[in-house]
């Protein structure tokens, strides 16, 4: 019940402001959101890495307003490539973007998002890794589809991820799991409206594994970015099933969730990468994570009432 609220909050200039400057806002964001510059979070590489991790990283930001701010969101990915040359961690560290942080809904927005997005995915081509594009809001997904296949011309290995609460996906995910794409399937994080999502969890735990059923027996890479447990042994499951090896799939989980769990499976002998976020305009991506779990809020508000 709590999470639509949030959800909604988070799309609110006022309670941004509100939640931005309170004192305590900064320890609880760190759990999810753990630096907020490109040398905060290199440690941070390093060691999850030396914990046999892989990682996508995630500079925070998204509905920009100006052309000028899509560019230097371009910017702030491209300096991140730079330092991750120097680490020499190839695919094992990627990067995930979110093409309203480039751009897109600005007028033109979509050639506009294509066009600051380019150079990222050639420049993380060059230190032989890659780029996945987030899912936002399913206004923005057949822009963000076309883009993911424009970019797939010179860079096949070029990812997108796929909702299971909408009811598009099953459609998206067998034309991807046919063309050979590397897809992130998650549940959903927006509120979205009950034309064109399912609302029960239920119904989406089941639309979750119909489809990832289609992503294993398809062409593709399918990436599982999930932390409920039921579903990431369906996923080894289906993937055995499949005959795919343990190089043929991965899990994805976020930074601060269950981060034994991101051990325990890197520990099996699977893939398992963390996405990773870092920056200053985290307060969409922080508030997705409340809603995610009411705990979070529960916790968040008593921090700031004991403060
Ligand atoms: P579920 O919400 O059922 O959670 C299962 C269990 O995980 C919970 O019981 C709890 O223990 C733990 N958990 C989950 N969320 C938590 C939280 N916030 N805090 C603490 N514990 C939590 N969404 C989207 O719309 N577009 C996108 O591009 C992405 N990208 C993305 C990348 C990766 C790697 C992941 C893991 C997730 C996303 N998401 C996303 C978010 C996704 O849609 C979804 O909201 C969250 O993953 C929560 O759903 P779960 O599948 O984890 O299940």
């Amino acid at each position: 019940m709590l999470g639509p609220v949030i959800l909604a909050a988070s799309r609110s200039d006022r309670m941004r402001r509100l939640i931005s400057a309170a004192p305590v806002t900064k320890q609880v964001v760190d759990r999810f959101i753990p630096g907020e510059t490109v040398d905060d979070i290199v440690p941070i590489i390093e060691e999850l890495t030396g914990h046999g991790l892989e990682l996508t990283m995630d500079v925070v930001g998204e509905d920009i307003t100006t052309p000028e701010q899509a560019a230097a969101a371009r910017d702030a990915y491209l300096a991140l490539v730079d330092r991750l040359k120097e680490l020499q961690l190839g695919e094992r560290v990627e990067m995930s973007v979110k093409l309203s942080m480039f751009g897109q809904a600005l007028e033109g927005g979509h050639e506009l998002a294509l066009a600051n997005v380019r150079p990222v995915v050639e420049a993380a081509a060059a230190i032989g890794t890659t780029v996945t594009l987030d899912a936002e809001d399913h206004t923005t997904l057949d822009s963000m589809f076309a883009i993911h296949e424009a970019l797939r011309e010179d860079h096949p290995q070029t990812g997108c991820v796929i909702q299971a609460y909408l009811f598009r996906t099953e459609a998206d995910a067998s034309r991807l799991a046919a063309n050979g794409s590397r897809v992130r399937l998650v549940k959903g994080a927006y509120k979205e409206p009950a034309e064109v999502a399912h609302q029960q969890k239920h119904e989406i735990d089941k639309a979750y594994v119909r489809i990832l059923k289609v992503l294993m027996e398809g062409e593709g890479y399918p990436m599982i970015g999930s932390h409920d447990p039921r579903l990431v042994s369906i996923a080894q499951e289906l993937a055995r099933k499949a005959g795919r090896k343990p190089d043929e799939y991965e899990f994805q989980m976020l930074y601060g969730i269950r981060g034994e769990e991101h051990l325990r499976l890197a520990a099996e002998g699977h893939r398992m990468r963390v996405y990773t976020a870092y920056g200053t305009d985290w307060y969409g991506y922080f508030m997705r994570r409340l809603a995610e779990k009411p705990a979070n809020l529960r916790f968040f508000v008593r921090s700031m009432l004991t403060k």
